[in-house]
């Protein structure tokens, strides 16, 4: 066991679905967190969420992965709550690169740019700025673990999802190159990667329209954010010499992407 009891815990993404689910449930095991995401007041309420379910401490910062200058600073504030005093001293034991989603279900021939932009810029390059800047508070911190959440979109194309599934096919490669670059630090780099799962992620697809992101669980059970935050404590909590590689994770009702089952109403 990796005991997880006060280790420090970053989540990108915690303000709802798996990232607030994670707060929670990493608290649960006396974790102190860290949590980041756009949306401040969501956050807080997620931190004392946390603080309740047993972690000793739970802080939140607004975080923008899409921009590196609101990354780096995100991460000097971490510094700053792991270790107040000698901020550069500061060791982060596990990071979850979680921050991501959907824009659009587009075909390319009507892709709309500021779409694709978005789900590159959080989904692929938002990882690489995160982890850049958090490495430096992992390394001499064998155990230490990276989880970077991708998605069976990662693995399989669907119509209309080109953007998507190639954002997430690079956060399987990143997860790669960089269990590759670490080997012989002893931090370990994973990717979890859920199917179909009901959190705000069809909203944001949507655009806010509910009764379409309604349409996509209708039926079916999908997984839940609990579901996939279990997963995120399993796999950050196993021995520091076990290195879970990937993860794919999908509900029952989901044999492939197209083939869901579905209840009559
Ligand atoms: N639900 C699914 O079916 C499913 C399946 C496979 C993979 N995933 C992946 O799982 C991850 C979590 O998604 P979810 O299902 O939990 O959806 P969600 O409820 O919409 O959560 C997405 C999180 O990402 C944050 N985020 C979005 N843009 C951000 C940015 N620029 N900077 C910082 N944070 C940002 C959001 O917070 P703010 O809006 O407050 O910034 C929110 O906390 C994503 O990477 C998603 O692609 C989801």
């Amino acid at each position: 066991m990796f005991p997880l009891k006060d280790k420090w815990i970053l989540i990108t993404g915690a303000s709802s679905g798996f990232g607030a689910a994670a707060g929670r449930a990493f608290a649960a095991h006396g974790a102190r967190l860290l949590l980041g995401a756009r949306r401040l007041e969501r956050l807080q309420q997620v931190a004392a969420e946390a603080r309740q379910a047993g972690a000793p401490e739970a802080h939140a910062h607004v975080l923008d992965v899409r921009q590196t200058a609101s990354v780096e600073a995100f991460v000097n504030w971490a510094r700053s709550r792991i270790s107040p005093r000698q901020p550069a001293d500061a060791r982060l034991d596990v990071l979850i690169n979680n921050a991501g989603g959907a824009h659009g279900l587009d075909p390319v021939a009507q892709g709309k740019d500021e779409d694709w932009e978005a789900m590159l810029q959080i989904n692929v390059l938002g990882i690489l700025r995160m982890t850049r800047a958090a490495l430096p508070l992992m390394e001499r911190n064998p155990g230490s673990t990276i989880i970077n959440v991708g998605s069976l979109a990662g693995h399989v194309a669907y119509e209309g999802g080109a953007a998507y599934c190639a954002a997430k096919a690079g956060e399987r490669q990143i997860t790669r190159a960089l269990r590759l670059e670490l080997n012989g630090t002893g931090i370990r780099v994973c990717s979890v990667d859920p199917g179909m799962a009901e959190t705000e992620f069809s909203l944001v697809r949507f655009k806010g329209d509910a009764a379409r992101a309604q349409q996509v669980y209708a039926g079916t059970q999908p997984l839940t954010a609990e579901d996939i935050a279990e997963i995120l404590v399993w796999v950050a909590s196993r021995p520091p010499h076990v290195n879970i590689d990937e993860l794919l994770v999908k509900p029952t009702d989901q044999a492939a992407i197209h083939k869901v089952h579905r209840r009559p109403a």
